[in-house]
C-alpha cells in the first residue's frame, strides 16, 4: 500500500491518476487529512496501516512568501521530509520526496548533475536543500528527487498563468534570464514510478529534456494558442521580486534516466500533451 501526502496537488493528483491507471493500491490524502508538520498525525497514521511507500507531494512552494515565512516553509520543506524519513526507517518503508533546481546558484551553464553542489539562494531553495540533506542522512532507502518548473492540472503554474496573462493583454513582458526546463506533471509521476520501483535510492534529477527560458516557454504556449499580443523579452531585476532568483537552473536527469533505461520526453512535447489534456476538459 502506497501513502501519497499533498494528494491534491499537481504532483499528487497525477500518482492518483497513475495508480488508477496501474490498479496500484493507494491513499492519497491531502492537506486536511493528514498535515505533514504533524508528527504525531503522521506516527498515528502509520501505526493504523500497513504501508510500503510513502510518496510525500507536499510542499511549500510560494517561493517569494517563502521570505517572509521561513519558519513555515522550513517547517514543510525541510523538518517534516526529514521527520518522515526518520519514521520511514522505523517501520521500514520507502520514502519518496521532492526537491528542486533551485538549490543551484546558475553559475555552471550547463546542465546541473547529482554530484554538483547546491548554493541555495532564497529562503525557499535553502529549506529544500537543507530538507534533502537530512532525508538523505536519515534513511537510506529514500530518493530525494529534484525536478524543475512543474506544469499540470490542479494547482496553478506558469503554463496556466501566460494563457491567463494572454486573454486580458496585448504586451507580455517575460523574462529570459531564468533558464532550466518546465516538466509536465504526468511525466514526473511516471518516471518517478519507474525509478521507485528499481530501488536505486538515492538523489535524482527529473525533468524534461531540453533547456528553455520563461520567455521561451511563453513564446510557445502563445503560438500554440495563436495569441495576436505582442511578447517582449524582460528581464528579472525588473520585476524587483523578494526572492532571488537562479539563471540558470537545467538539471540533468542522465542519472535517473540511465537506471530507469528510458529518456524523458521534451518540454514541448510535455506542453502539447498538457494542450491535449485540457481539450478533453480535465483543466
Ligand atoms: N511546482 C513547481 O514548479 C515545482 C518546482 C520544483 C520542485 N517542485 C516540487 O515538486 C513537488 C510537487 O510539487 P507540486 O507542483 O505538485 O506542488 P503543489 O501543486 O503546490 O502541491 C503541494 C500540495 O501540498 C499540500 N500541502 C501544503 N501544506 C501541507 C501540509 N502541511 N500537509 C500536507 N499537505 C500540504 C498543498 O495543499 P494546499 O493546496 O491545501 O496548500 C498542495 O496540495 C514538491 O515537493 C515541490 O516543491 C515543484
Amino acid at each position: 500500500m502506497i501513502l501519497l501526502t499533498g494528494a491534491n496537488g499537481q504532483l499528487g493528483r497525477e500518482f492518483q491518476k497513475l495508480f488508477k491507471r496501474k490498479g496500484v493500491r493507494y491513499i492519497g490524502l491531502g492537506r486536511e487529512e493528514l498535515d505533514i508538520t504533524d508528527m504525531d498525525a503522521v506516527k498515528n497514521f502509520l501505526k493504523e496501516k500497513n504501508i510500503d511507500y510513502i510518496i510525500n507531494c507536499a510542499a511549500y512552494n510560494d517561493v517569494d512568501k517563502a521570505e517572509g515565512e521561513q519558519k513555515k516553509c522550513f517547517a514543510l520543506n525541510c523538518y517534516a521530509p526529514e521527520n518522515m524519513a526518520l519514521e520511514s526507517k522505523k517501520i521500514g518503508t520507502v520514502f519518496v520526496t521532492y526537491s528542486t533546481d533551485f538549490v543551484f546558484d546558475g553559475l555552471k551553464n550547463e546542465p546541473y548533475t547529482e554530484s554538483d553542489l547546491p548554493n541555495p539562494l532564497n529562503a525557499y531553495a535553502c529549506s529544500k536543500s537543507e530538507g534533502e540533506s537530512r532525508v538523505l542522512a536519515a534513511y537510506d532507502r529514500s530518493f530525494v528527487i529534484r525536478t524543475s518548473w512543474v506544469f499540470g492540472m490542479g494547482n496553478d503554474n506558469f503554463v496556466k498563468r501566460v494563457i491567463k496573462w494572454s486573454k486580458n493583454s496585448e504586451k507580455l513582458n517575460i523574462v529570459d534570464d531564468q533558464v532550466s526546463a518546465p516538466t509536465y506533471s504526468k511525466d514526473l509521476a511516471e518516471y518517478s514510478w519507474k525509478l521507485i520501483n528499481t530501488e536505486r535510492f538515492g538523489l535524482y534529477h527529473l525533468s524534461n529534456s531540453g533547456a528553455a527560458s520563461k520567455y521561451d516557454v511563453a513564446k510557445y504556449v502563445l503560438e500554440k494558442i495563436e495569441w495576436k499580443g505582442r511578447l517582449v523579452r524582460a528581464k528579472t531585476a525588473e520585476f524587483g521580486l523578494p526572492a532571488k532568483r537562479s539563471p540558470y537552473s537545467k538539471l540533468s536527469s542522465e542519472k535517473a534516466e540511465k537506471v530507469i533505461g528510458e529518456k524523458m520526453p521534451h518540454w514541448k512535447n510535455g506542453i502539447d500533451r498538457f494542450f491535449e489534456e485540457m481539450e478533453e476538459g480535465n483543466f
